[in-house]
């Protein structure tokens, strides 16, 4: 396969067969390692092979900025780091398919299957694409900033946009990123330098950058406006394949992640050995879209009648009153603000007993502006944005 060359943890778990890699670890794997995911765990979602760049070429890549600004031209990563202020921000990413195993059990959509690990975060280092788009200056006109890949697709380059207001809002933390958990991006995600966005699907997330763009016009690149949808539940995949006209509603287009949580430990079908009398702490992740900080966590061991409260730790709490912690979020200083841009994640204390009773262990999150988990599954033909209730089912044994 073209991307042989690269080395990859054997414990990812290949969703796609062989060729585009795409896979993610096991949720307790990747739990395990606390908030930030090692690099090699790191979920991928490729849609074509990966460009194979040296060293050489990384350090004469350059992303060209063109359209409607008073400055158009190009910028080396030298160029970047030297002339922006230079940050470092967790940030999760979390791939639109997310939790896309559950749909398709109910009915096949488009997409392939994803468990609940499609989503991962890393410490990136790079410049604010806020500082980077205040140089080039914006002209009146200009409404969108479209970013395109080096990578070459069936359906042409990858592509995607963001309104130009977003962009340009440090506090929505976009960044042009070259590290990884204080190592050049590996191949995989986007080396040598990628969009990051927080908050919003993954798929806004460019690797391997070449081109920035301001324009009129949101991004036409087939992924943004024939791809990442979420189409009105009565259309299925044949329709939705046989009437094209569906992908030409740009109100379908999907920009900030949805709130949404998942249990990572026990795992469905676990075995629980443990006497009734212990005390077993449930735990696992809950994330919101746009910065919006996840603001309860709760857990039903009766099919969603009764609720009871889980705690929650902040990834942004573990950065505050670190006394270098400006070089860590630089002049936009997050770990005071009430903004998130990464996964929590939450604990409950339970009783053994209680759970082995259960006929199912259930976990919803609400964020800040007060969205819920649905209790329903919002299936749809692509399959995506899945966030209805997350459910266990264990084994007893003793
Ligand atoms: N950028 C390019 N150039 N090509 C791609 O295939 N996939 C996107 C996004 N950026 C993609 C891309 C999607 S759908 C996701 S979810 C994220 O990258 C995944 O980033 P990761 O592979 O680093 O986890």
């Amino acid at each position: 396969t073209p991307d042989e060359w690269i080395p990859r943890d054997s414990r990812m778990v290949r969703l796609t067969g062989k060729h585009p890699f795409n896979s993610e670890a096991k949720l307790r794997d990747l739990y395990s390692y606390g908030f930030i995911t090692p690099s090699n765990l790191f979920f991928v979602r490729n849609h074509g092979a990966v460009p194979r760049i040296d060293d050489e070429t990384a350090k004469n890549w350059k992303i060209e900025i063109h359209g409607l600004c008073q400055n158009s031209g190009s910028l080396s990563l030298d160029d970047l780091r030297t002339m922006f202020e230079v940050v470092t921000v967790p940030i999760t990413l979390v791939c639109a398919g997310n939790r896309r195993k559950e749909q398709n059990v109910v009915q096949k959509s488009l997409g392939f299957s994803w468990g609940a690990a499609g989503l991962s975060t890393a410490l990136f280092t790079g410049v604010w694409l806020s500082d980077v788009l205040g140089f080039f200056q914006p002209q009146k006109g200009a409404k969108h900033v479209i970013f395109e890949g080096g990578d070459s697709l069936p359906n042409g380059p990858y592509g995607t946009s963001q309104l130009l207001s977003w962009a340009k809002d440090r506090r929505r933390g976009m960044l042009l990123a070259w590290a990884m958990n204080g190592l050049p991006l590996e191949p995989d995600h986007g080396f040598p330098i990628r969009l990051v966005v927080p908050g919003q699907i993954g798929g806004r997330s460019v690797k391997w950058l070449k081109k920035i763009e301001l324009s009129e016009n949101e991004s036409q690149h087939h992924l943004h406006f024939h791809d990442n949808k979420v189409l009105p539940m009565p259309i299925g995949p044949d329709q939705a394949r046989a009437e094209k006209a569906w992908w030409y509603d740009p109100s379908y287009i999907i920009r900030d992640l949805n709130v949404n949580s998942a249990i990572a430990s026990p795992d469905h079908d676990e075995i629980l050995r443990a006497p009734d009398t212990e005390v077993y702490t449930l735990r696992g992740y809950a994330y919101a879209g746009g910065g919006r900080r996840i603001s309860r966590v709760e857990i039903s061991l009766d099919e969603g009648k009764t609720w009871s409260l889980a705690q929650i730790q902040y990834i942004e709490d573990q950065f505050r009153g670190v006394s270098h912690h400006d070089t860590v979020y630089g002049s936009l200083d997050l770990s005071d603000s009430d903004q998130s841009f990464c996964w929590s994640f939450w604990s409950f204390d339970a009783e053994v007993k209680a759970l082995k009773e259960a006929p199912s262990i259930t976990v919803r999150a609400m964020d800040e502006s007060l969205a819920l988990q649905p209790r329903d599954m919002y299936w749809n033909a692509t399959g995506m944005m899945n966030n209805w209730w997350f459910r266990v089912c264990i084994h007893r044994l003793g």
